[in-house]
């Protein structure tokens, strides 16, 4: 009883450890039953692939054949010694030229892990896999991008020469004029020459067949100018509309996408409507984002971005959005201030924080300031005082208010002019005083000046005696 026991537990350890090691490193990605990296198939033939995986599989199949789901059959099932595995089959009953293209196994979850075989449906008939259409295709020439004429064959050994209407062409050169047959003719660096209509010819057996045609357009992307109708930072109440204006100046035939990021973007709260204006030599396009009804979330970095043909322009701008309009007054340095007269100039500067743009107004000792006198002026909110004179001394209160919200705020502040100290006798010449009998009483007078009222301390040097200073020379 003991030992079939220990023998279970052996074979249950066995087993898991058997199956560690043979999923570790294999079947990182799914594996396929062919093991060509393409296929050649004839018309109407059976095409079977079987995909293998640690994990559920998908296919991923060309556009002409996932777009046909009748032609294709997928049998998903659990397959390996015992069962561990995920199998997959695809059977095409019956091929068809327009199901020629890549074929990818990939896990349904890691789906960057996949395998591929590229499978060409051949038809003598049909070298090309799109079928000649009534109007052509147009093609989209960018800048410093390749441009591919997607003329793709039927068939890996078919080469291809490419014309240009009516009756250019141009052969592979291995330098600038690529073939591919998965992908037709790559023009690695396109230029003018390339601009109009194109298609691809391929002789097979004896006869010459022509694809489907292609325009080549390149898009005329000259953005000369991108400008927001605000460059400074928005600043806006809840509830509020707000719109800005981006636009953006081109050449005529500029194509220009315009595209707006906002906070409200993934909420779709604002809504964005577009205009086209020719001015006979420009093209003025205009995009307008209006947010009808702004929110505390809709604060943050409004971004216009203009493209064209691989091109990029942006304009941004922040926008703040409060509450209720406010006004913060305060002293920016204590409520008395200090200047000296003489200085060339002083600035009556209090913190001031408002929302919208408030009214501000100087009095100075209760009358409006910059009537008193000429050397009184506003810069932004702050007063400023040219050539500081004893008499600006005062109390100076600006007057803050937003009419419309019926705000109001004032802030007082006292301006102490210090002048330094003089003495008046030393304004005129000073008589002297001369000699006094001894033991009279003398009265000396100074008069001094200043603000702060200066203190006044009198020395008395001694004369110095004639005789005295002379006698050491003696
Ligand atoms: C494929 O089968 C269809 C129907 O049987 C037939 O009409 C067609 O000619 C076949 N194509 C080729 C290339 O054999
Ligand atoms: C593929 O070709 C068949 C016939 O040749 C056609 O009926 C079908 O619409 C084509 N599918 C695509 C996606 O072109
Ligand atoms: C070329 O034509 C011959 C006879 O017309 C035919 O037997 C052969 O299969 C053709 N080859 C190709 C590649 O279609
Ligand atoms: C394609 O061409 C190569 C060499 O040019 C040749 O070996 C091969 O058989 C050809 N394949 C087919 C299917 O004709
Ligand atoms: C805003 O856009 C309109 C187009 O609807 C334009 O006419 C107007 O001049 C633009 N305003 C500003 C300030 O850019
Ligand atoms: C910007 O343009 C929009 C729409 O024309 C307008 O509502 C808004 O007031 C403009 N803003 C400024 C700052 O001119
Ligand atoms: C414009 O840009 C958006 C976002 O990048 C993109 O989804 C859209 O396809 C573009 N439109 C054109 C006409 O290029
Ligand atoms: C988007 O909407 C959700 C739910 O209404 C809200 O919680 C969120 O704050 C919104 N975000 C922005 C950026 O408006
Ligand atoms: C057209 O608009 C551009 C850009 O705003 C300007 O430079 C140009 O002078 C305008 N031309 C005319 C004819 O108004
Ligand atoms: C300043 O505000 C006070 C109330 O905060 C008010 O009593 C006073 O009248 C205001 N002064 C002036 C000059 O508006």
């Amino acid at each position: 009883m003991n030992s079939v026991f220990i023998c279970l537990l052996c074979g249950l350890s066995c087993g898991v450890f058997g199956k560690s090691k043979e999923l570790k490193g294999k079947y990182s990605v799914p594996i396929l039953d062919v093991k060509t990296r393409e296929l050649v198939l004839d018309t109407n033939q059976t095409l079977l692939l079987n995909c293998r995986g640690r994990w559920e599989v998908k296919w991923l199949l060309p556009a002409g054949l996932a777009s046909d789901q009748e032609s294709a059959r997928v049998e998903q099932s659990r397959c390996g010694r015992t069962a561990q595995q995920y199998c997959s089959r695809l059977t095409v009953r019956r091929a068809l030229v327009n199901h020629t293209g890549m074929f990818r196994c990939r896990y349904r979850r890691r789906t960057r892990r996949q395998t591929s075989v590229y499978v060409y449906v051949t038809d003598s008939r049909r070298p090309f896999v799109e079928l000649r259409g009534n109007s052509p295709d147009v093609l989209f020439m960018k800048e410093k991008q390749p441009l591919v004429i997607p003329c793709r064959v039927t068939h890996p050994n078919v080469t291809a020469t490419l014309v240009k209407f009516h009756d250019h062409k141009l052969p592979p050169d291995h330098r600038n004029i690529i073939w591919n047959s998965r992908q037709g003719f790559i023009i690695r660096s396109p230029n003018y020459f390339y601009v109009g209509l194109f298609f691809c010819q391929a002789t097979v057996n004896g006869t010459t067949h022509s694809s489907h045609i292609y325009f080549v357009h390149r898009p005329v992307s000259n953005i000369m100018k991108v400008y927001l109708n605000s460059s400074d930072p928005v600043q806006a109440l809840k509830g509020e509309r707000m719109a800005l204006n981006c636009t953006a100046t081109g050449e005529l035939n500029t194509r220009v996408n315009i595209t707006w990021d906002y906070p409200g973007k993934k909420n779709n709260t604002g809504s964005v409507t577009k205009r086209i204006l020719n001015n006979k030599t420009h093209l003025l396009f205009y995009s307008i984002l209006t947010i009808p009804r702004l929110q505390r979330t809709d604060r943050g970095l409004y971004t216009c971005s203009v493209t064209s043909g691989g091109k990029l322009k942006q304009e941004k701008v922040t926008v703040s959005v409060y509450d209720r309009p406010f006004i913060r007054l305060k002293p920016r340095h204590g409520a008395v201030l200090k200047a000296q007269a003489g200085q060339k100039s002083y600035r009556i500067s209090p913190k001031l924080k408002a929302f919208p743009t408030p009214e501000v107004i100087w009095l100075k000792d209760g009358k409006v300031a910059a009537e008193q006198c000429s050397r009184y002026h506003m810069d932004d909110n702050s007063l400023v005082i040219r050539d500081v004179a004893e008499e600006d001394a005062g109390t100076y209160t600006v007057l803050v208010r937003i009419q419309e919200h019926r705000l109001f705020q004032n802030l007082t502040l006292k301006l102490d002019v210090n002048v330094s100290p003089q003495i008046g006798e030393k304004a005129v010449s000073l008589q002297d005083p001369g000699s006094v009998p001894q033991g009279s009483r003398q009265a000396l007078h100074c008069t001094s000046r200043g603000f702060p009222p200066p203190n006044i301390h009198w020395l008395w040097h001694p004369c110095p005696t004639k005789g005295l200073s002379a006698a050491p020379r003696a």
